[in-house]
């Protein structure tokens, strides 16, 4: 998922919104690139926007414009055709909509609800995702399933800090490392991968290979989700997917070792073509490894 940002100078707090955005994505099952324009502004802009579009006069927390017209009772997930129509060649992406949120106004109800204003402005971001993708909260039943999701959307970016009971299925971290595979950066191999790392406490990290025009300096998808996680204080993991086309992309023997660093016998997912999936284990990629313990 692309973020088109518009800030009016507002700061984010290190809200990791472009993972919630993707997690979003990938709790409802969506493999299109899809992108949103998000406007993060004042009680004073979102008024006006609430005023001229919605005939509502105040100001408020969050407003989601859709681009796609879903069939009554569906969901983004199955009106592919529909989200085709909102594709934007320059883009390379459907554009589902616009967002516009109100920076004070997750200031006030972060205070309100005794939780931070990262989480707040994540949870406001995958609140009006979930209406650009088809959710609303009219009726009670719609308004559990709308919360259901975007609970599992934000305990898969880690916004939730829950027991691990909301981390991601095999299916859905493979469906995240997906999902990065399209922000590769791989104009000279034209081999795109993406990754996505699992936490111990049910966090994902995900990550792209990154190339140079000096070859030996590429990063590999893995690497890129592994120094991620660990540059922000994170060292144990449980699984990883790798994703790519063609053949299934067992890691390379750098990324074995870098892996082997940390979590030695973590669970490896490989997910190509469609939807198809292996799995083994580092000790099984890895036999007879050196690492951490083989020193002194
Ligand atoms: N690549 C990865 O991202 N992960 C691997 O485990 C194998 C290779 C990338 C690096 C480079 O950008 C491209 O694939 C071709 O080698």
């Amino acid at each position: 998922m692309k973020i088109e940002w518009e800030s009016r100078n507002m700061v984010t707090v290190d809200a990791p919104l472009e993972l919630v955005a993707m997690c979003c994505q990938a709790a409802e099952g969506v493999t299109l690139p899809c992108a949103v324009h998000v406007l993060l502004t004042d009680d004073e802009e979102i008024h006006r926007i609430n005023r001229e579009m919605r005939d509502v006069d105040r100001a408020t927390d969050v407003l989601s414009f859709p681009s796609v017209n879903y069939r009554p009772g569906t969901t983004a997930r199955s009106s592919e055709k529909r989200l085709r129509r909102e594709w934007d060649p320059e883009l390379g992406a459907c554009m589902l909509g616009d967002i516009i949120i109100s920076y004070p106004h997750a200031v006030m109800q972060a205070e309100e609800y005794g939780h931070s204003v990262r989480r707040e402005l994540c949870y406001l971001l995958a609140h009006a995702l979930f209406h650009l993708m088809g959710y609303d909260h009219m009726e009670e039943d719609e308004k559990k399933e709308m919360r259901k999701m975007e609970e599992k959307a934000l305990g898969m970016a880690g916004v939730t800090r829950d027991d691990g009971a909301l981390a991601p299925s095999d299916g859905e971290l493979c469906a995240l490392a997906r999902l990065a595979m399209q922000k590769s950066y791989s104009p000279y191999s034209k081999y795109a991968v993406g990754a996505a790392l699992l936490t111990a406490d049910g966090r994902v990290y995900t990550g792209c290979n990154i190339e140079n025009a000096s070859f030996g300096l590429t990063n590999c998808a893995e690497r890129t989700a592994v120094f991620k996680a660990v540059s922000e204080g994170v060292q144990e993991f449980a699984a990883i997917a790798i994703a790519s086309n063609g053949a299934p992309p067992y890691p390379c023997g750098a990324c074995r070792q870098v892996l082997n660093e940390f979590a030695p016998g973590i669970r490896i997912l490989v997910t190509w073509g469609e939807n198809q999936m292996e799995e083994t284990t580092l000790p099984q990629l890895l036999p007879h490894s050196f690492g951490p313990k083989d020193l002194p």
